[in-house]
């Protein structure tokens, strides 16, 4: 994956480029205005020079020499510095041409022998130039005339050319400041993101309580604090489960090993029959049963803790596995006076022999925990929406409500002390096997009845996951 570019890279980008769009806006308006204070200087100009020769024209032609004229005209002239004019009657014969550039050549020039206001060129100086066609007052006619008048602007093309040559070196410099201040305003404003970083970065495994304050941090980071807290929190969770397990598991272990050790050294005290031997054997290998299904459970979860592989994927049929359960369980519930009662018939895609193993510690759970004369219901049940529910009903004392949130964590008991039944692992299995199998599994219980329900899909999308 093409890794993106960094927050600061970007955020300066985007500062440069507003910089060239505001300031390019900036500079092409200030250059347009100064070019057009300057046309319409030159226009005013050019206008007054134009309505006086156009008097003199209209007026005075008539009565006066031409030579006289021509004075008139070279008169009007020196209050304009560098203008010129020409004249020519309407067939463009020229009538009266100043000094300066030749502008009988604008009669010709295409593009500036049209009446207004044009800039042109003679080659070597530019000019702007104001070209007027003057009709006869009177209403018999009379002469008309063309005039062009010209006044140079070499000057403020000068004047124009350094100025925007300036204007765009100061554009350019400040477009260049505005990114490096953008590029430091964007490394300030990461400070409380590289803060962040700090605190966590701090955070090691034995202070997973520690946590951020969501209200010191920019709004913007609320959420990530946040959900980092909730992050840490499940965390220290795991890990405390974690350890505890540890703990557990010593503490579980440590109880049959001293108790071998005491019957061992009591037997070795003194001199014993072949038989009282024989006794503490066989007492023996019940504790080493023990510690080895306690083993045997542990490494089961242990695996589960991995992500427990459905490796037998197929159709099982529950109605089965609870029959067969029920004969092994047979000699055991009738000793006890425990009535085994199953309906209803249900199959799901499974692993069997995990499934098996979860039904088992259920109805293991539920004989033991029966009084006499009572009866364990197993229910199969599908639902509509393509769910099976396995539910375990049994009577016999309540368990209290602040057990049932625990129930399923390893080792717990809700009577500690009544050791030799199991090993506090048994649910725990069970939730592990259900959740691998997509379903879940809840337990509720009242004065009369304890009930745990599975609920499971009938076509298990093997998730693999234990969580
Ligand atoms: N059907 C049940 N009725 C009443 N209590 C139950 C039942 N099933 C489980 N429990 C309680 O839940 C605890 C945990 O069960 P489990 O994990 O199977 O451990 P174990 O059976 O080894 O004690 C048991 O110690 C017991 O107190
Ligand atoms: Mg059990």
């Amino acid at each position: 994956m093409h890794r993106p570019i960094s927050l600061s890279l970007r955020l300066s980008l985007l500062f440069g480029v507003a910089a060239v769009v505001v300031f390019s806006i900036f500079g092409w308006f200030i250059e347009d205005s100064i070019e057009r204070h300057f046309v319409a200087e030159d226009t005013r100009e050019l206008e007054i020079v134009a309505q006086v020769v156009e008097q003199a024209l209209l007026s005075d032609l008539a009565t006066q020499e031409l030579a006289s004229l021509k004075r008139r005209f070279d008169d009007i002239l020196v209050g304009h510095h560098g203008a010129s004019l020409f004249i020519s009657d309407a067939r463009g014969q020229p009538l009266y041409a100043s000094h300066g550039p030749n502008l009988s050549r604008l009669a010709v020039d295409k593009s500036a022998r049209d009446q207004g206001i044009h800039s042109w060129s003679d080659g070597q100086h530019h000019y702007r130039v104001l070209i007027r066609q003057l009709l006869a007052r009177t209403p018999a006619g009379g002469p008309s005339y063309r005039i062009a008048v010209a006044v140079p602007i070499d000057h403020h093309r000068r004047f124009l050319d350094g100025f925007r040559h300036t204007l765009w070196l100061m554009i350019a410099s400040g477009i260049a400041i505005t990114s490096l201040m953008g590029w430091i305003a964007v490394r300030q404003g990461h400070a409380p993101l590289r803060n962040i970083v700090a605190q966590i970065r701090r955070i090691s495994a034995n202070e997973l309580n520690t946590r951020l304050s969501p209200q010191t941090v920019p709004r913007e980071l609320t959420d990530l604090a946040l959900s980092f807290n909730e992050m840490l929190e499940r965390m220290e969770e795991a890990f405390l489960r974690l350890s505890n397990f540890s703990a557990d598991i010593a503490h579980e272990l440590r109880t049959p090993v001293t108790s071998l050790m005491t019957q061992t050294q009591v037997a070795l005290s003194q001199a014993r029959s072949c038989d009282e031997y024989r006794e503490v054997l066989y007492s023996n290998i019940e504790e080493y049963e023990r510690m080895a299904q306690m083993i045997s459970e542990m490494l089961f979860l242990a695996q589960a803790d991995h992500g427990l592989c459905i490796s037998d994927d197929r159709w099982v049929d529950l109605t089965d596995t609870v029959e067969n359960l029920f004969d092994y369980y047979e000699a055991w519930a009738d000793e006890r006076d425990v009535k085994l009662i199953s309906e209803g018939q249900a199959k799901i895609r499974g692993d069997a022999a995990m499934l098996q193993r979860a039904l088992n510690n259920l109805l293991a759970n539920a004989i033991r925990h029966t009084p006499e004369g009572g009866a364990v219901h197993v229910k199969l049940v599908n639902t509509t929406d393509a769910r099976v529910k396995i539910v375990f009903e049994n009577p016999g004392k309540q368990i209290a409500s602040e057990h049932l949130p625990r129930l399923f964590d390893r080792f717990y008991r809700v009577d500690p002390s009544r050791q030799q039944n199991g090993t506090g692992l048994g649910l725990a299995i069970v939730k592990s096997i259900i959740l691998a199998h997509g379903g879940s599994i809840e337990v509720s219980s009242s004065p009369e009845l304890t009930r745990f329900t599975i609920t499971l899909p009938a076509e298990a999308i093997a998730s693999g996951n234990e969580g």
